[in-house]
């Protein structure tokens, strides 16, 4: 078996994580879930689940990674075999194995697009968008360039994407596998030294230049309208379960919990490295960007140029319309508006560079730790595997949403519930409480030991039951070709992931005797 790889420093190890969680979900997914579920009326929601899911499966996940890292196991089919000595054990560890990458696959398309408008905005290009229309009062041109740009305009069942998409594209592989390559320190947590403060620079930058935009078009428009929306508590609304299921998603998806890269991240630590210190720093620092730099820049911004009412409209369109669409349509009508376009995209693209390697990395763990193949020959594989499959979402109209649909909400979801039912509940709660204080620089306070064995499983178990009835059902009577083939690609995978975890499996155990 390979030599296990360690993070070379306590600092290195939190931007890391840091840099796993805080992604594209910060900066696009958490205005638009915001503002269409009503702004302050889904922020109670939020930091409730962030309480109550959020933080406990963090501490869960840094220490079954951390458990199962000094056993040998970098993904979860190990790990949960470590936890639970039954032969069922592993192959319920399968999301966290293929789940990330399954989402990567579309994942990394999308970072593609931040890398390829980050030049374009230093180009020029949305300045000569807007040239056509002073004033800028149509998102039109902008909208029209987001389409051709990924060659959905006129698609039918097969987009035509541009050669700038797949151009792009295949560059943002290459750096991916590139930093995988590169192993633990000197790939990863190099990767997140650089990229996390660069990263927090530009958003704080745009931030003060959004808050201090004031009221650009009308003197009824202006960023403090934006914020008076996010931050303004509607108890009223706190019976509406749909916001409180939106809000749970948001949660799972922006601290990545549920997806299996936690727990390979924290299988590089040393068996008394702390974590309940390091589990809420990671937490705290995610938060941070999203709460107060997310939600400082894209909607506050639309809301002074387009108006509130506008401003949803845009968000009830997707992140694409929001982060694509509306960003550079306000950045071009700013002095300087090149530059900013591309603090803009560029932030957005360190956001996805490290969650992206995060969401490779539990894949790579598993060939390396279970079959000792050598870290280079599966970062090329997966390399390959991750250029052909992501095919499907760039030339199949629907089938990135799908995909999401399934791994960014139902199985993470449902691997959640699986992790902390291993852990709390077979494991055993004194045990895991025990496991999580090893090393640990502060002691967790004691009502969590309860919300972890009771409040966390029962809040997965509502989640489940109340999506499986507001969407997953709707959504599996929608029928396209490009839907089921994104199906196919999913469940494909899952059992794909099954079979080689019987294969490794095998192989230790006739290793072993
Ligand atoms: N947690 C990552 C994000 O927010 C996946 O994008």
């Amino acid at each position: 078996m390979n030599e296990r790889e360690r993070w070379a420093t306590r600092v290195g190890l939190i931007l890391a994580m840091a840099g796993n969680a805080v992604g594209l979900g910060n900066f696009l997914r958490f205005p638009v879930q915001a503002a269409k579920h009503g702004g302050g009326a889904f922020m109670i929601p939020y930091f409730i689940s962030f309480l109550l899911l959020g933080i406990p499966l963090m501490w869960v996940e840094w220490a079954i990674g951390r458990y199962g890292g000094n056993r040998g196991h970098g993904s979860t089919p190990g790990m949960f075999q470590a936890l639970w000595n039954h032969p069922i054990a592993k192959y319920l560890g399968v999301i966290g194995f293929v789940g990330p990458f399954l989402i990567v696959i579309y994942y990394a398309y999308i970072e593609s697009w931040t890398l390829a408008f980050s030049v374009f905005s230093l180009l020029g290009k949305f300045h000569r968008l807007a040239a056509g229309q002073p004033g800028g009062e149509t998102l039109q041109p902008f909208w029209d360039f987001v389409l051709g740009f990924i060659g959905a305009k006129d698609a039918g069942t097969l987009l035509h994407p541009s050669l700038w998409a797949y151009g792009f594209f295949v560059i943002t592989v290459f750096l991916n596998i590139w930093i995988i390559a590169r192993g633990i320190s000197r790939g990863i947590e190099t990767l997140a030294k650089i990229a996390m403060p660069m990263l927090f620079i530009f958003a704080v930058i745009l931030a003060i230049r959004v808050l201090t935009l004031g009221a650009p078009v009308s003197p009824e428009h202006s960023v403090w309208k934006g914020l008076e929306f996010l931050w303004t508590p509607q108890l009223d609304k706190l019976a509406d379960w749909k916001i409180w299921l939106a809000a749970a998603g948001q949660i799972f998806f922006t601290l990545s919990v549920g997806m299996g890269s936690i727990h390979t991240y924290a299988s590089y630590l040393k068996s008394k490295d702390d974590i309940v210190v390091s589990g809420l720093a990671t937490a705290s620092t995610n938060e941070f960007a999203e709460v107060v730099l997310g939600a400082s820049i894209a909607i506050p911004a639309a809301v002074a140029f387009f108006g509130l009412q506008t401003a949803q409209e845009i968000a009830a369109g997707g992140a694409f319309n929001l982060g694509f669409v509306s960003m550079p349509a306000i950045l071009t009508q700013m002095p300087m508006g090149e530059l900013f376009g591309f603090l803009w995209f560029g932030l957005l693209f360190f956001a996805g560079i490290t969650s992206a390697v995060a969401l490779i990395q539990p894949t790579v763990a598993f060939f390396e730790d279970e079959l000792g193949w050598p870290r280079k020959k599966v970062a090329l594989i997966l390399g390959i595997a991750l250029f052909v499959l992501a095919h499907i979402p760039i030339f199949v109209n629907g089938a990135l949403d799908e995909m999401d649909f399934w791994m960014g909400n139902f199985f993470i979801t449902l691997f959640a519930l699986v992790e902390i039912v291993i852990f709390v509940w077979i494991f055993g709660m004194d045990r895991a409480w025990e496991e999580m204080h090893r090393g640990a620089e502060m002691q967790i306070p004691r009502i969590f030991y309860y919300i972890m064995k009771y409040i966390t499983p029962l809040m997965l178990l509502g989640i489940i039951g109340g999506w499986l009835f507001t969407e997953w059902i709707p959504t599996l009577k929608q029928s396209s070709p490009g839907i089921w083939l994104a199906r196919g690609v999913v469940f494909g995978g899952i059992v794909w992931g099954w079979i080689w975890i019987y294969r490794a499996f095998r192989t230790r155990k006739q290793g072993a005797s």
